[in-house]
C-alpha cells in the first residue's frame, strides 16, 4: 500500500502553516496504530508518503483485504482531522492511497535500519496512487480479484506507465456490510416453517414499500427462533438494506446500552480492536456525514461505546438523568434516520436479556414503528414479551415443534452423508420432540458415535460426548463455557495463553463439528452455536477448572481495561464471583454500578448495587462486611434519590442503615464523607433532629483525630443552625467554616472526603450571605454573595453549575426577603437557566419558584401562586421539604396581597404545620408576623401572633425580622411600644441602611411618648 498526502501549497500565514503541520503530525501518529491493527507494517517513508507492507514476513490469506481495510480507515481518520483544519485555515488536507499485490524482493541495505522492498510491485503501487482522486483509495486488478467479494468498487480512468503500458484502476467505494452475529451462515439447511417464513417475507416486503413493522418470534429454547429470524436478515442483506442484529445475554443484562453498543458498532463498521481515534472517526463518519446527525450525537454515542473523551469529543455538561434522556432520544432518532436512508431490519435476539436502557429505546421504536423499519424480537413466550414491551403493538409469530415429516427431513438433512438406520431414526424422532435443536444434535451424535451401544441417552449426555470427543480442544471448550458469551479471538487467545494462529488450529475440531461458530466479522469472535451447548460444556467442567477459568477470564478482561479498552465491569464481577473471589467481585460490580449511575442508567445501577449487596451478605468477617455495606448502600441511596427523590424506599433504608453502621464502625476517613452524605439526606428533607445527630457524630470524630474535617463539620452545624432558626449560631459556625475552608487547598478533594455535588465553600458562603443580611449586616452579606459566585465560577462541571445555582438561589432568596424583588428576579432567572441548560430539574424548579414570586411583586404576575405550587409539588414529590415552609409562607403572602384572605390564612397554617413537623424555623418569625396581618378575626389574636413573632425573632437573633415585628407592634393605632422598637434599632450596626430602619425612626419621631 502506498499512501501519500496531497498537501496544500497555498498556506500563506505562519499560523496556517503551524495548523497544517499539527494536523499532519496527528495523521502520522494515527497511521502506526491503524496499520498495525490490520496486521500491516510501515516499511518506508518516501517524502510525505509511506509504504506499508502486508504479508511480510508471514503471508496470510486475507492480506489484501486487510490492506484495503487499513486504507479505508486511514481515509476516514484523515477526513476527520482535515475537517478541523478546514475550519481553522480554510484548506482541507487529503491523502491518496493505492494498493497493489505482487512479488517483492526484500533486502537489507547498508545504513538502513530495516530491510527495503524492491521491484515492480512497490513501484506500481506508487504509480497507481497518482490515479487516485484526493481522499480516495484505488486498487489494481490484482487486488480487485482478491477483495471483490467484500468491497464495492468503481472503475476509474486507467493509469499509463512510463513505458506506455496501460493499467486498469478501481476505486474502492465502501466495504460491504459484514454478516452480523445472527446473519452468519448456518450448516443445517432450513426445513419447514413455510407459513412463518411467508409471514416474515410479507412484513419485509411491506417495510421495503414504506411501512413500519414490529414482530416477535416466540417459542422455547432450540425451537428455531434465531434460525428463522436469520432468514429475513439474509433477504435484507442481499437487498442493499441496513441489517442490524444483536443478541442479548444474561451476563451483561445490567450493562447499560449493551444492545445498542453492538448495533452502533456494527452500523459504523467499528471493530473491537480499532484504536479510539479510528472508532471515533468511523462513528462520526456514520452519524454526521452519512446520516446528518450533529456532533452532539457523535459525542453521546462515543460515551455509549466507552470511547475516551479525547477521541469522542468534549462531554455534554448534563445531569446524568438528563443525559440518559438525551441518549435515549438520540438513539431513537438514529434508528429512524437509518430507516429513512434505506429499509432496515433490526433484530434483537433474546430480548428477555436486554438491558433496561436499551429496552426503553426499543419500546419507543416498537410503539412508534417508523417507516421502513422492521423490528424483530425473539422471546421465550408471549407473556414475557408483553411484560418487557407492554404498550407496543407487536405481531407475534409463535413457533411450534416441527411436524414429524418435517422433523424427519431435518434428521435426514443432518445425516445426509450416511443415513441413519430405522430404529435409531425413530428413537431420535421420539426423543427430539419436534425441537430442531434436539433433532439436530441427536442426529449428529448418532452419526459421530463409533459404538452405538455406549451412546448416552440424554441430550446433555450426547452433547457432552461430542464436546469431549477426540479432536475437540478441552481448554477451548472450557474457556468458552466459562465465558458464557461471545469471546473475541484476542481475549480467547489470551485466556489460553496462545497466539492467534495457534488458536485457529485448536478451534478446528469444534468449528468443523458446528459446536462452535465464528460470529462473522473480520475480527473473529467465537461462541457455542447455542446456549444449550454452552450449558452442556459448562457441565463438563470440574469445580477446580471453573474457578481457574473464571479467574483467568477476569484477569484478561482487567488487563485489557488497563491498556485502554472498554470493559463490562458486571461481567468481570460475574467471573470474579464464580472464581470465589467475592471481595474483588464486589469492587468490580460496584465500579460498574457507579459508572451506570453517573451516566444516568439508574435501573442498571440499582441492579448492580443489589448484586453487590448480595455478595456483601455472604462475607463472613463482620468488620469487612460492614465497611463494604456502607460504601454500597451510600451509593445506592444516591441512585435511588435521583430516580424517586428523598422518599425513595431504598434511600430511606440505605441511609438509615449507613447511619447505624457509620456510628458502629466509628471514624474512618471514608465515613466522614458518608456521614456527611447521610446528614444532607436528612437535612434536605427537613429531618433536622436526625441531621443534628449526624453532625454531632461528626463532631466527636473530628475531636478524636480527624481535625482536617473541622471546616466541613462547621458547615454542617452552620446550615443546620440556619434551618433551625438559630441565626446567632449560624453566623458563628458559617463564619468559622468560611475562614477554615479558605485555609484548605480545596482541589485536594476526592470522593472519599466529599460526596456532595457542590463545592463546600460555595455552600458556606451561600448560607452566610442571607444569614448576615437578616442579622443586620447587609454589606458583609453582599461580600459573601460575591465571593460565592466568584468561587463557583472557578470550578469545573458538574460542581460549577451546581454550585452556581446553589449560590444564586440563596441570593435570590436573600433579595426577596429584603424586598429587592428586581434583583431577586434576576438571580432566580439565572438559577432557572442553569437548571435548564444542564438538566438539573431541582434547580430549574427552584428558579421558577423564586422567579414567579419576584414577578408578582415587580409586575403583578397574577398566576404566581399557582406556578409556585406547581413547582413546589415537584419538591414535595422529591420530599425536599427544608425550604417548603418559606415557599408556602411566601405564596400565602401573595394570596393575601391578591385579596384572597381565606386562602392566605390556610396557606400560612399549612406552612405552620410543616414547621411543627420538621422544626424548620428559619422563616417562622416572618410567618407569624404575616399571619397576624392576615388574621381578620380579633385584634387580640393578631397581636398575640405578632408578639410571638417578635419574641421568636429576638430569641433567634434574626434582627431584621425582629425589627419588622417590633415595627408592626408599634404602628400608629396599635399599642405603640416605642421602647421595644428603639431598643431593636439600637442593635443595628451604624449605616445598615434597611428601609425598615428609616420607617421605624420616622415612626418613633412622631409617636406619642409614653412614660
Ligand atoms: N427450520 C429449521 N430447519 C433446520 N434447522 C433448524 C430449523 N430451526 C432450527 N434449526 C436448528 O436448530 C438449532 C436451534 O435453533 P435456534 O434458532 O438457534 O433456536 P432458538 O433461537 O429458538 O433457541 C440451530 O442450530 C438451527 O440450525
Ligand atoms: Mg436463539
Amino acid at each position: 500500500m502506498f499512501c501519500d498526502v496531497v498537501g496544500s501549497t497555498r498556506l500563506s500565514h505562519q499560523r496556517d502553516v503551524e495548523a497544517y503541520f499539527s494536523i499532519l503530525r496527528a495523521y502520522y501518529d494515527a497511521c502506526g496504530p491503524v496499520v498495525e491493527r490490520h496486521g500491516g507494517r510501515i516499511a518506508q517513508h518516501q517524502g510525505d508518503g509511506i509504504y506499508v507492507w502486508f504479508g511480510y514476513p508471514v503471508p496470510k490469506e486475507d492480506d489484501a483485504t486487510r490492506a484495503v481495510r487499513a486504507g479505508l480507515d486511514l481515509l476516514v481518520v484523515l477526513r476527520r482531522l482535515s475537517a478541523s483544519l478546514e475550519v481553522e485555515v480554510g484548506e482541507p488536507l487529503a491523502v491518496r492511497i493505492a494498493v497493489h499485490a505482487g512479488e517483492v524482493v526484500v533486502a537489507s541495505v547498508e545504513n538502513e535500519r530495516a530491510p527495503l522492498a524492491f521491484g515492480h510491485t512497490p513501484n506500481l503501487a506508487a504509480k497507481l496512487h497518482q490515479a487516485a482522486p484526493p481522499g480516495t483509495l484505488v486498487v489494481s486488478g490484482e487486488v480487485l480479484r482478491l477483495v471483490e467479494d467484500s468491497f464495492d468498487v468503481e472503475a476509474r480512468e486507467a493509469a499509463v506507465l512510463p513505458d506506455g503500458s496501460v493499467v486498469p484502476v478501481y476505486e474502492v467505494v465502501r466495504e460491504r456490510q459484514r454478516a452480523g452475529r445472527v446473519g452468519r451462515k448456518w450448516r443445517t439447511p432450513l426445513v419447514g416453517r413455510e407459513r412463518e417464513r411467508e409471514h416474515l417475507q410479507q412484513s419485509w416486503t411491506a417495510v421495503q414499500a414504506g411501512k413500519g413493522a414490529a414482530l416477535a418470534l416466540v417459542g422455547s429454547r432450540g425451537i428455531g427462533k434465531t434460525r428463522l429470524a436469520s432468514t429475513v436478515l439474509a433477504a435484507a442483506g442481499s437487498a442493499q438494506a441496513n441489517v442490524l442484529d444483536c443478541a442479548c445475554n444474561q451476563l451483561d443484562a445490567s450493562t447499560a446500552y449493551r444492545s445498542f453498543r453492538t448495533l452502533l458498532v456494527q452500523a459504523a463498521g467499528i471493530e473491537p480492536d480499532d484504536p479510539p481515534i479510528v472508532s471515533a472517526a468511523l462513528l462520526h463518519d456514520h452519524l454526521v456525514d452519512r446520516l446528518g446527525m450533529d456532533q452532539r450525537a457523535a459525542t453521546v454515542f462515543g460515551a455509549v461505546l466507552g470511547l475516551p473523551r479525547e477521541a469522542a469529543g468534549p462531554a455534554l455538561e448534563l445531569d446524568p438523568s438528563k443525559l440518559a434522556q438525551v441518549t435515549a432520544e438520540l438513539l431513537v432518532d438514529w434508528v429512524v434516520r437509518l430507516a429513512a436512508a434505506a429499509p432496515t431490519v433490526l433484530l434483537v435476539d433474546d430480548v428477555v436479556h436486554a438491558d433496561p436502557s436499551s429496552l426503553a429505546v426499543l419500546a419507543r421504536l416498537a410503539a412508534a414503528r417508523p417507516p421502513r423499519l422492521l423490528l424483530v424480537f425473539t422471546a421465550p413466550s408471549n407473556a414475557v414479551l408483553m411484560s418487557l414491551l407492554p404498550d407496543s403493538p407487536i405481531e407475534i409469530i409463535e413457533l411450534e415443534p416441527l411436524a414429524s415429516e418435517v422433523a424427519e427431513a431435518l434428521i435426514d438433512a443432518v445425516a445426509a452423508a450416511s443415513p441413519l438406520e430405522h430404529p435409531e431414526r425413530e428413537q431420535i424422532l421420539r426423543q427430539g420432540e419436534g425441537v430442531p435443536f434436539y433433532l439436530e444434535e441427536l442426529a449428529k451424535a448418532a452419526q459421530e458415535a463409533v459404538d452405538h451401544t455406549t451412546l448416552p441417552m440424554s441430550l446433555t449426555g450426547r452433547l457432552q460426548a461430542r464436546l469431549a470427543a477426540p479432536g475437540m480442544d478441552r481448554e477451548v471448550v472450557g474457556a468458552l463455557a466459562a465465558a458464557g458469551d461471545d469471546l473475541d479471538a484476542a481475549v480467547l487467545a489470551s485466556v489460553l495463553r496462545a497466539d492467534q494462529e495457534e488458536l485457529r488450529d485448536r478451534l478446528g475440531g469444534l468449528l468443523a463439528g458446528d459446536l462452535v461458530v465464528d460470529t462473522g466479522a473480520s475480527d473473529s469472535s467465537y461462541r457455542f452455536r447455542h446456549g444449550l451447548i454452552t450449558e452442556a460444556a459448562y457441565g463438563l467442567l470440574l469445580q477446580e477448572q471453573r474457578t481457574r477459568l473464571h479467574r483467568r477470564l477476569a484477569e484478561v478482561m482487567t488487563e485489557r481495561h488497563a491498556s485502554g479498552r472498554p470493559v463490562d465491569w458486571n461481567v468481570v464481577g460475574h467471573h470474579l464471583k464464580a472464581a470465589q473471589r467475592p471481595l474483588d467481585a464486589f469492587e468490580a460490580i460496584l465500579t460498574g454500578a457507579n459508572e451506570a449511575r453517573r451516566s444516568g442508567a439508574i435501573p442498571e445501577a440499582l441492579q448492580g448495587y443489589r448484586d453487590a449487596l448480595d455478595i456483601v451478605e455472604a462475607v463472613t468477617d463482620p468488620s469487612v462486611r460492614d465497611l463494604l455495606e456502607v460504601r454500597c448502600r451510600l451509593q445506592r441511596g444516591i441512585a435511588a434519590i435521583s430516580a424517586r427523590g428523598f422518599g425513595a424506599e431504598e434511600a430511606v433504608e440505605d441511609f438509615g442503615r449507613c447511619e447505624q453502621l457509620c456510628r458502629q464502625l466509628g471514624p474512618r476517613p471514608e465515613h466522614l464523607s458518608a456521614a456527611t452524605g447521610v446528614y444532607s439526606f436528612y437535612l434536605l428533607q427537613g429531618e433536622l433532629a436526625a441531621a443534628r445527630r449526624l453532625a454531632e457524630d461528626l463532631r466527636s470524630w473530628v475531636e478524636t483525630g480527624h481535625a482536617d474535617y473541622r471546616p466541613e463539620n462547621a458547615l454542617a452545624f452552620g446550615a443546620l443552625s440556619f434551618f433551625e432558626g438559630d441565626y446567632t449560631g449560624a453566623v458563628e459556625w458559617l463564619g468559622l467554616a468560611a475562614g477554615r475552608f479558605r485555609a484548605v487547598p480545596l482541589d485536594a478533594r476526592t470522593e472519599e472526603n466529599w460526596l456532595l455535588p457542590f463545592d463546600p465553600l460555595v455552600a458556606t458562603l451561600s448560607h452566610l450571605a442571607p444569614v448576615l443580611w437578616i442579622t443586620g449586616r447587609p454589606r458583609e452579606a453582599h461580600e459573601a454573595g460575591d465571593r460565592a459566585i466568584a468561587r463557583a465560577a472557578t470550578l469545573a462541571f458538574p460542581e460549577a453549575p451546581f454550585s452556581m445555582a446553589y449560590a444564586k438561589s440563596y441570593l435570590a432568596w436573600m433579595y426577596a426577603v429584603g424586598g429587592h424583588h428586581e434583583t431577586a428576579a434576576r438571580f432566580a432567572d439565572d438559577v432557572r437557566k442553569i437548571g435548564q441548560r444542564h438538566g438539573f430539574a431541582f434547580w430549574e424548579s427552584t428558579g421558577e419558584i423564586h422567579l414567579a414570586l419576584a414577578r408578582y411583586w415587580t409586575g403583578g404576575q397574577t398566576d404566581a401562586a399557582d406556578v409556585v405550587m406547581l413547582h413546589a409539588s415537584i419538591w414535595q414529590f422529591l420530599r425536599a421539604r427544608v425550604f417548603l415552609p418559606y415557599v408556602l409562607t411566601a405564596t400565602a403572602e401573595v394570596r393575601a396581597a391578591m385579596g384572597q384572605p381565606a386562602e392566605a390564612v390556610a396557606a400560612y397554617e399549612s406552612a405552620g404545620t410543616l414547621v411543627q413537623e420538621t422544626g424548620v424555623c428559619f422563616y417562622e418569625a416572618e410567618r407569624l408576623r404575616l399571619l397576624a396581618r392576615a388574621l381578620p378575626s380579633s385584634r387580640e389574636e393578631s397581636r398575640a401572633a405578632l408578639r410571638q413573632a417578635w419574641e421568636l425573632a429576638h430569641r433567634q437573633g434574626a434582627l431584621l425580622f425582629e425589627l419588622r415585628a417590633a415595627l408592626d407592634l408599634a404602628r400608629p393605632g396599635e399599642d405603640a411600644d416605642a421602647a421595644r422598637l428603639s431598643a431593636v434599632i439600637g442593635r443595628f450596626p451604624p449605616g445598615a441602611g434597611y428601609p425598615e430602619l428609616n420607617e421605624a425612626q420616622a415612626l418613633l419621631a412622631h409617636a406619642p411618648t409614653r412614660t
